[in-house]
């Protein structure tokens, strides 16, 4: 079948199916075009929530089909390709995280989203990257684990300087490859451009940045900033967005290429298949559930920054 074939196929099953496609702003840009929600992890994770469906189809990395199972254990939860996994989520597992725990002496656990459902099952609160400065400022605790992200972790620590923020040794092998030395030179030959980063990534790139931000706070600061080029250094799935949004503008992102091999694996390919064979199914049993709603909740009470 052709693309244009493809996509017609898929909307007619999710009508016939009572399906919603969901898909993070790093998805491919045919499956942003005809998902029912594009957004980051912490939007798509609340929509979950509200959308009345049978079937969610959830077009990211498993742990956001994960969280949105946790929140939604009624529907039938699809992934189209299982093994889209997020490499920063695996650098931490609830037995390291129990461990440091313990030899830490029982700080406040605050995970990131981007980790798999058993860490969450031993955390206190979660956070994504567009909350994570307000979720540790929120807490009653002045001693916190951060995990896994480093990069995020670091971040938070800046802006949190009145609580310990103990960072995990992990981070988002996309974001950790931007060199200062990329961005120098996108800087020089485009020096009326504004420069808006992911907290994924490293300090000195950070340091470089007019605006940090998660995927949407990227995106709301592009469409509110008069200035009529960005330089962006986050996936660059993102570009389908910003194009969407702001046609006049120009946009360069770090490095010229900026690719999560894993966000890419889905395709209107498998999308078919997960809605026809509706595969891969995302199964939790009811403890895990349980134990990891109560830090997603937690979480979702917070306020966004
Ligand atoms: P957002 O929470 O900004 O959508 O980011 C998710 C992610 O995986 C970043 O690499
Ligand atoms: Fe994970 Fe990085 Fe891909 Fe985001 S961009 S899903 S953090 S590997």
């Amino acid at each position: 079948m052709t693309n244009e074939e493809l996509k017609k196929e898929i909307l007619k099953l999710k009508k016939e199916k009572n399906a919603v496609i969901l898909a993070h702003y790093y998805q491919i840009d045919d499956i942003q075009e005809i998902a029912d929600v594009r957004g980051d992890s912490l939007a798509l994770a609340i929509e979950a929530t509200k959308l009345n469906s049978d079937i969610i189809v959830f077009c990211g990395v498993r742990f956001m089909a994960e969280t949105a199972k946790v929140l939604c254990p009624d529907r039938k939860v699809l992934i189209p390709e299982i093994n889209s996994v997020c490499p920063l989520a695996d650098m931490a597992t609830k037995e390291e995280v129990l461990k440091k725990k313990e030899e830490l002496g029982n700080p406040t656990v605050v995970s990131y989203v981007n980790t798999n459902v058993d860490v969450k099952t031993v955390s206190d609160i979660c956070c994504t990257s567009a909350n994570a400065v307000n979720v540790v400022k929120s807490l009653d605790e002045n001693r916190v684990l951060f995990v896994p992200d480093r990069n995020l972790g670091s971040y938070v620590k800046e802006q949190v300087q009145e609580k310990e923020v103990i960072l995990w040794d992990g981070y988002c092998p996309v974001h950790e490859e931007y060199s200062t030395k990329d961005l120098k030179k996108l800087k020089e030959e485009h020096p009326d451009a504004k420069v808006a980063v992911h907290p994924e990534s490293p300090k000195a790139i950070r340091d470089m940045a007019d605006f940090i931000g998660s995927t949407s706070g990227i995106i709301n600061y592009v469409s509110k900033t008069d200035a009529n080029e960005f330089i962006i250094g986050t996936e660059e799935g993102i570009l389908y967005e910003l194009k969407l949004n702001n046609p006049g503008k120009e946009f360069y992102i770090i490095g010229s290429k900026s690719v999560c091999t894993n966000m890419k694996k889905i395709t209107l390919e498998s999308l078919y298949r997960a809605l026809k064979d509706e595969i891969y199914e995302i199964e939790l049993d009811e403890e895990t559930i349980e134990l990891a709603k109560k830090p997603i909740e937690r979480m979702i009470s917070i306020k966004r920054t």
